[in-house]
């Protein structure tokens, strides 16, 4: 997953803020018990989320792929104190333990979760002002979550996609079936003249959409 040298990795990890202890849990947890547990954010992409809420202080955030909450929480960190996160994910065993991941956190009252699959759970949510939106779950549906959540996010408002990069691919000369829809959705996202975008080059790549 991770694009960048192993040694500057680091350097960042150690320069940044530290990974709070509900987070370093969670992350432990993930690794020890859930499987593919390298889909989570981590500490270093982990702090840029948070990072990006606290500068947004956003009062509704939207996050695609909850997974086991971890970048949940990262984001919820900037919310106003009244501010929620509405996050959607399709496998109901993991409900469980983000109840349990959510608990060890202040930030539990202002998580709303909802299962089932993201593009019909965006369709029917009644909200037109979302600061902020994370999109992270099957990256097939990428563009198609960009389009649904494009009407619901206020003007201004950030939609940040994870993995465009695609561990280097994209901008390599791989062709296969999942590099050439990250590729179209990068393309697409570029030539969209409704938003400003930006890639930043961190794990496996964030790209960062403001809309106008
Ligand atoms: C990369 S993980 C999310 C990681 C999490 N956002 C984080 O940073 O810690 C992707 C998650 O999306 C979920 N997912 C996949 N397809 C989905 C769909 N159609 N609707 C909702 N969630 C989906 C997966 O079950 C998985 O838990």
């Amino acid at each position: 997953m991770e694009i960048l040298d192993v040694i500057l990795q680091a350097y960042l990890d150690n320069h940044c803020d530290p990974e709070p202890d509900a987070l370093q849990t969670i992350n432990r947890e993930t690794y020890l018990k859930v499987l593919k547990p390298h889909m989570l954010s981590g500490h270093y992409q982990g702090r840029v989320l948070s990072f990006l809420s606290k500068i947004m202080q956003p009062k509704r955030i939207l996050e695609i792929g909850t997974f086991t909450g971890y970048a949940t929480i990262c984001l919820a960190e900037g919310l106003t104190d009244d501010g929620e996160i509405h996050t959607i994910e399709v496998n109901r065993e993991m409900e469980e333990m983000l109840n349990s991941h959510f608990k060890l956190t202040n930030v539990e009252k202002k998580i709303k979760l909802y299962f089932g699959d993201a593009a019909q759970i965006i369709s029917d949510l009644p909200y037109t002002d979302f600061d902020l939106v994370f999109i992270d779950a099957d990256k097939k549906n990428n563009y198609t979550y960009f389009e649904r959540v494009f009407d619901k996010v206020r003007h201004g408002g950030l939609i940040i996609i994870d993995n465009v990069l695609w561990k280097g691919k994209v901008y390599g000369a791989e062709n296969d079936a999942d590099t050439q829809i990250i590729r179209k959705l990068n393309d697409q996202v570029a030539a969209d003249v409704r938003v400003e975008k930006l890639i930043l080059p961190i794990r496996d790549g964030l790209l960062i959409i403001r809309k106008k």
